[in-house]
């Protein structure tokens, strides 16, 4: 089983060259892949550093090449990189597409994703890997090998919903930097993120969706017993468009100085919907000691607990005692 996965490993990294060769020195890939990161307002040194690459807008391109290359088709099959159709022809699963090679928090390359060029609203913006036995989707954070570093010396991670958020925040010089691959964030990722530091600050799209997932996350991030921290994008952004809206600098500054505490952050997105209604507002208090219920640590929750006071100008007392029959109810 060991020289499987070997295989798998060694056909990935296969394939990320010949995605990037494609993209480098394809005439298509040139004319059509390194031009649309180009256009988006990717450096040169950025496309590189992440490997990136493309498939050609070919059924066979990569299996031909993988095969004149003395590659195994079933290693091929098993990293999902092709499909086999019903008639048991093989074909090449991305194509015409952007790549984003995923790689594992030693470097291997374990899986893909592949962008559409397209604005077909019809055709997948995504197609990734399937699972396969190097590849589990709910265990990789994308971007981890080349954060893993900066998340240490920085003592903090910023956590994305996407890889071009990724490489966008490297390119502001913001290296502590990874992504969910969407907002299913799972606890297997944040105790990844936890080998590194205790501080988590989100970083989800500023749409209603990443707002949902930002709520979610951050309970689920308590429940581990991490730190975390809430940063939302104006208008709709995500971390890679507001990047390339407002430069580098600012960008920097702005998710140095925006990040609110998971209190704040909760109060103030909550309370925006509920005005001075004071039935809503009493549900949002209680919503939000029962994030402050999941922290583990006894000190950490009062501490929460206190603020929540203060913000929102109800006795610690009566928080204390909501805290206590929320906690008596979970054992
Ligand atoms: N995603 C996915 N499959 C999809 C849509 C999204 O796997 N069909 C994952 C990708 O990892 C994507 C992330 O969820 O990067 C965030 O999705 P979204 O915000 O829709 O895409 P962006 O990353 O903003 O993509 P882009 O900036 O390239 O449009
Ligand atoms: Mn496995
Ligand atoms: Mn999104
Ligand atoms: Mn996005
Ligand atoms: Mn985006």
């Amino acid at each position: 089983a060991q020289n499987a996965r070997e295989a798998l490993y060694i056909v990935s990294q296969y394939a990320a060259g010949f995605f990037s060769e494609q993209l480098w020195n394809g005439s298509e890939g040139r004319a059509v892949g390194l031009s649309y990161f180009k256009e988006r307002g990717f450096r040169e040194d950025i496309i590189r550093k992440f490997e990136l690459g493309y498939s050609p807008d070919s059924w066979d391109a990569l299996i031909n090449a993988s095969k004149a290359a003395g590659h195994r088709e079933a290693y091929l099959e098993s990293t999902g990189l092709v499909v086999k159709n019903e008639k048991g022809k093989l074909y090449d699963r991305f194509r015409g597409r952007v790549m984003f090679p995923i790689h594992n928090f030693t470097g291997r390359v374990i899986g893909f994703g592949g962008r559409t060029l397209k604005t077909d609203k019809n055709v997948p913006k995504y197609v990734n890997s399937p699972e396969s036995d190097i590849y589990h989707k709910s265990n990789v954070l994308y971007g981890l090998y080349h954060a893993k570093k900066a998340i240490r010396d920085l003592d903090n991670c910023y956590l994305v919903e996407g890889y071009a958020d990724v490489l966008s925040a490297h390119q502001a010089g913001v290296e502590n930097v990874v992504a969910s691959s969407g907002t299913s964030l799972t606890t297997e990722q944040i105790r990844l993120i936890g080998r590194f530091t205790q501080n988590v600050t989100m970083l989800y799209d500023g749409d209603a969706a990443g707002i949902k997932a930002s709520l979610r996350g951050l309970d689920m991030i308590l429940e581990e017993g991490l730190n975390v921290k809430v940063l939302n994008f104006p208008d709709g952004h995500d971390p890679d468009s507001y990047m390339h809206l407002v430069g580098a600098g600012a960008f920097k500054h702005y998710i140095e100085n925006n990040r609110k505490d998971f209190i704040l952050f909760k109060a103030d997105t909550l309370l925006k919907e509920a005005g001075n209604d004071p039935i809503k507002r009493a549900g949002i208090i209680r919503d939000i000691v029962e994030s402050i219920a999941k922290i583990p640590d006894n000190i950490k929750a009062s501490v929460f607990i206190r603020e929540c006071s203060h913000l929102l100008q109800v006795e610690e007392r009566i928080l204390l005692t909501e805290l206590n029959s929320m906690r008596a109810a979970k054992f």
